[in-house]
């Protein structure tokens, strides 16, 4: 399968920031990038990122979403409303918002069921943190987080896995080659296990700190189908480069 570039700006960008998204269009109306790509901007830029990246292959999603479709939820924004505003994708259980806004494992799923209600794909993160790593529990503590948070009915078709280490994000610091090749063959397992063959073809994206100097060697691991690239995605000139540094499938 082709593998997947997605940005994801968090909470950056303001009007002005459309101006990356004009770029990397006008780059790839001219170029066919070796991968899909993905912007996934603040809500408030969506509809506006949408018109920005017509006529070029950039898709535009959500970083989060509401279980429900509409409703009494002051502040929040559901998948629908995402996908009114023209968006194809949508993050769940990123970990700021495991964290900041304690989503449980069963929220998240409710999330991605969301999604699927909405025709949307989910991009579904799952990463240990520091302490699980130093304890020797990420394979445990990932496959869990990957089977409970992965809706009842949900196809393969339309799920994207993120594999993101909590202490490799926006630090700088990167996981080696060797823990993303280990998490990413237990994650394609449990995958397989779920949904049969077909959880061999869902992509499983790598993200922390992934910039235009590691993203070669991160994307050239076994199992790796794709990044998530926060920081390095807000300057098209960066995504631009992860796009060019990317192995052609
Ligand atoms: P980072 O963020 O690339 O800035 O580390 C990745 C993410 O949180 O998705």
């Amino acid at each position: 399968m082709q593998r997947l570039l997605a940005g994801n700006w968090k909470m950056n960008g303001l009007h002005a920031a459309l101006a990356e998204i004009r770029a990397l269009t006008r780059a790839f109306v001219k170029e066919h990038p070796p991968a899909s790509l993905l912007i996934c901007p603040p809500a408030t830029l969506i509809a506006e990122a949408v018109a920005a990246a017509g006529g070029s292959p950039i898709a535009i999603g959500g970083q989060d979403c509401h279980a429900l479709p509409s409703g009494a939820y002051t502040g929040n924004i559901s998948a629908e409303m995402l996908r009114d505003a023209g968006a194809t994708f949508v993050i769940v259980g990123h970990s700021e918002r495991r964290h900041y806004h304690g989503e449980t494992n069963l929220a998240v799923a409710a999330k991605a069921k969301a999604a699927r209600r909405a025709g949307l794909t989910a991009i579904l993160c799952v990463g240990e943190n520091e302490t699980d790593r130093d304890a020797g529990r990420a394979l445990a503590v990932v496959t869990t987080q990957l089977k409970s948070s992965i809706p009842e009915d949900s196809t393969a078709a339309d799920l994207v896995v993120a594999y993101e280490p909590v202490w490799a994000i926006g630090t700088g610091r990167n996981a080696t080659s060797a823990q993303i090749g280990e998490m990413h063959e237990a994650v394609r397992e449990a995958l397989a296990a779920r949904f049969g063959e077909a959880g061999r073809k869902i992509r499983i994206l790598y993200g922390g700190s992934v910039k235009p100097e590691n993203a070669k060697e991160i994307l050239e691991t076994p199992n790796v189908d794709g990044a998530l690239i926060g920081g390095a995605s807000l300057k098209a000139s960066d995504f631009l480069a992860i796009v060019r540094a990317c192995p052609v499938r």
